[in-house]
């Protein structure tokens, strides 16, 4: 079976209703980013990260995977696909995929903020100001922050240095390491890009533009790879 590795962002979950950060009328345009996805943030007004949190949790919780998460699921019965997501939702899983790795955290979990190796699933529930772990530590969301190290980007490598193909989808790659992976993808195998969008990748790359949403990119994406790879539907 050929490798597939995949690289989403925030615009595969745009058509499950939830915001992206940095089109118009994203997240960033309604919240100050350093306030609530910095460490500096959360040493200033953890009530105003935890609040943004909580909502974010809610929202994604309540989600329903689209059409491109389902079709990135589905390619596993051609492919041994790798999800390496910065999404902190669950919407990949929800729809079937069995790898995700999630670069920027997960909403769903907790960790506290003295004793880090202590991270739990909640679920959809909210968490405050004194909500602490067994050793009496903050506990804080399990998203990476910026300015905070990312430490699942190390696993995601070899996932995408072995892959025959690498999609690129939903992601301005804006932020870094995860933008950089593509970095790691030899230079003579082909890059799928859906996005609506133009998306900067180096003309150095044999990519394929699919410029349409998420999940008419993933149909596009799927009869693309079923073809070079001879399989059929
Ligand atoms: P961005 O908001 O930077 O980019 C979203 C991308 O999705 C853009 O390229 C859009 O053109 C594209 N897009 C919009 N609608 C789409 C659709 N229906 N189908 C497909 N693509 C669509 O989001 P990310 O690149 O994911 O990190 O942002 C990366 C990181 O920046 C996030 O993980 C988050 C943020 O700050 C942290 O908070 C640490």
């Amino acid at each position: 079976m050929s490798k597939l590795a995949i690289l989403s962002g925030a615009g595969i979950s745009a058509e499950s209703g939830l915001k992206t950060f940095r089109d118009a009328g994203g997240l960033w345009e309604q919240y100050p980013v350093m306030e609530v996805a910095s460490y500096e943030g959360w040493l200033k007004n953890p009530e105003l990260v935890l609040e943004f949190y909580n909502q974010r949790r809610k929202q994604a919780c309540q989600a329903v995977p689209n059409a491109g998460h389902r079709i990135l699921a589905e390619l596993e019965q051609w492919f041994q696909v790798t999800v390496i997501t910065q999404n902190v939702d669950a919407l990949h899983e929800k729809a079937g995929s069995s790898r995700v790795i999630h670069l920027h955290g997960e909403l769903s979990k907790v960790r506290s903020s003295t004793h880090p190796s202590y991270i739990r699933e909640i679920g959809d529930k909210e968490i405050h100001i004194g909500d602490c772990c067994p050793m009496g530590g903050q506990l804080r969301p399990h998203i990476v922050w910026f300015g905070e190290s990312v430490p699942l980007f190390e696993e995601a490598i070899p996932y995408v240095e072995e892959a025959d193909y690498f999609a690129i989808v939903g992601t301005s790659l804006n932020v870094y390491p995860a933008a950089g992976l593509l970095g790691y993808f030899p230079l003579n195998r082909p890059v799928f890009v859906i996005d609506p969008n133009e998306v900067p990748v180096p003309t150095s790359r044999k990519a394929v533009f699919i410029r349409k949403g998420a999940g008419e990119g993933a149909a596009v994406l799927k009869e693309l790879l079923l073809k070079l790879e001879k399989l059929t539907p």
